[in-house]
């Protein structure tokens, strides 16, 4: 059962969690399913550091957006007239309608309601039926920025003027996956799944290798994933493989690799979380991503991205070759996700207690302390 909510920081109901992997216990049952503990993530976690919320090519041109969220805090991502990607909240200045939906290209950002038009530098530029309104000057109703900064085309959004910068925020994590040239990536494919499943249970999924063996035994069969140092805003694994890990288990070798890889690409794939909900795979020849976008405490919103290098996109062959890559991550995704949806139905019982870790669950450890960590800070 879930604490008073004036009690749910007491740092003894995460004393366990903090323990050294070997000694530690999962998360209680109650931070999986607790509307109140949920509300206190999205103010102390995700609008408090720097979120993925998008490839910087799925903009291209002045005027394409993408109306997307952070924890379902709507925000619109677009390219304004000189090229620069900007973000702002996706609410109207008059009544806070929701103004862009989806993705596509406009002439200028138009409230569905009652016609208010924004630029793309965000000033509302038109207005009508407005002249008798008391003392309303347009320039005091523009849109609400975001900071919005970018690394190698991945765009992050912080709600929070006083953060670090992003490059701060991701501290050493260039250095490991620098060597894929990932401005050099067309993304190919976002694939969207509803899963019923708090954030944690999917991101603790994504991070440990001890439910490999059984969940994915078919597809991808046991993968050891070797630690690397966790740092900061990052944690994640090495996974030594002879080709790509973007196909099953039993296929060959159907892209040429990155020609730019070096150090410890070479070594294996990269497996890695981003706090606080962005996992991505770097592999010899592409790369994908998830964003886990929370939907409340019991449901994700999943987008499942990838992307390959611009070379291999225009092989005459790539439309039929990338099914075997959208396959793979079809079929180990259905997977993940129905395991994470059982593990959802039996931590929401009153009667669910937190559990010991495996070896090859550091990874859970290392999401639950970094969770823990910042809630207890703020
Ligand atoms: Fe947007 Fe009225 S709510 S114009």
């Amino acid at each position: 059962m879930s604490p008073a909510a004036a009690d749910m920081l007491d740092p003894a109901h995460f004393a366990n969690v903090l323990k050294p992997p070997l000694e530690a216990e999962s998360l209680p049952a109650w931070c999986y399913t607790d509307p109140y503990f949920h509300r206190l993530e999205i103010e102390r976690l995700f609008m408090k550091v720097w979120n993925f919320v998008g490839r910087d090519d799925l903009m291209p041109n002045p005027g394409d957006y993408l109306a997307t969220d952070v924890a379902s805090i709507p925000i619109i991502l677009i390219r304004d007239k000189d090229g620069t990607a900007r973000a702002f909240a996706n609410s109207c200045r008059h009544r806070g309608t929701q103004l862009l939906t989806g993705e596509g290209n406009c002439k200028a950002i138009v409230c569905p309601y009652h016609g208010w038009a924004f630029d793309f530098d965000g000033a509302l530029v038109s207005v009508p039926g407005m002249d008798e309104t008391v003392g309303f000057d347009k320039d005091d109703h523009a849109l609400i920025p975001l900071r919005l900064e970018s690394w190698a085309g991945f765009l992050f959004v912080n709600f929070d003027a006083k953060a670090e910068s992003l490059a701060d925020y991701l501290g050493t994590l260039p250095n490991h996956i620098g060597s894929y040239n990932f401005p050099d990536m067309v993304t190919t494919r976002r694939k969207v799944w509803d899963v019923a499943c708090n954030w944690k249970v999917y991101l603790e999924n994504q991070r440990e290798s001890y439910h490999v063996p059984i969940v994915h035994r078919e597809s991808l069969g046991d993968q050891v994933a070797t630690p690397l140092d966790q740092e900061g805003a990052w944690s994640g694994s090495l996974i030594p493989v002879e080709h790509t890990a973007g196909v099953m288990k039993d296929e060959t070798t159907p892209f040429p690799p990155i020609k730019s890889l070096a150090g410890e690409a070479l070594e294996g794939s990269h497996f890695l979380v981003l706090y606080p909900s962005t996992y991505f795979v770097a592999t010899t020849d592409c790369f994908w991503w998830m964003e886990i976008k929370p939907r409340g405490p019991a449901r994700i919103e999943l987008v499942v991205g990838s992307g390959f290098p611009r070379e291999t996109v225009a092989r005459d062959d790539f439309e039929s070759v990338v099914q075997r890559y959208y396959r793979r991550w079809d079929t180990s995704h259905k997977e993940d996700n129905d395991i994470c949806e059982l593990q959802q139905a039996g931590l929401t019982s009153p009667l669910a207690l937190p559990g010991r870790l495996a070896r090859r669950e550091r990874g859970v450890n290392a999401v639950d302390r970094w969770i823990v960590e910042r809630m207890l800070a703020a």
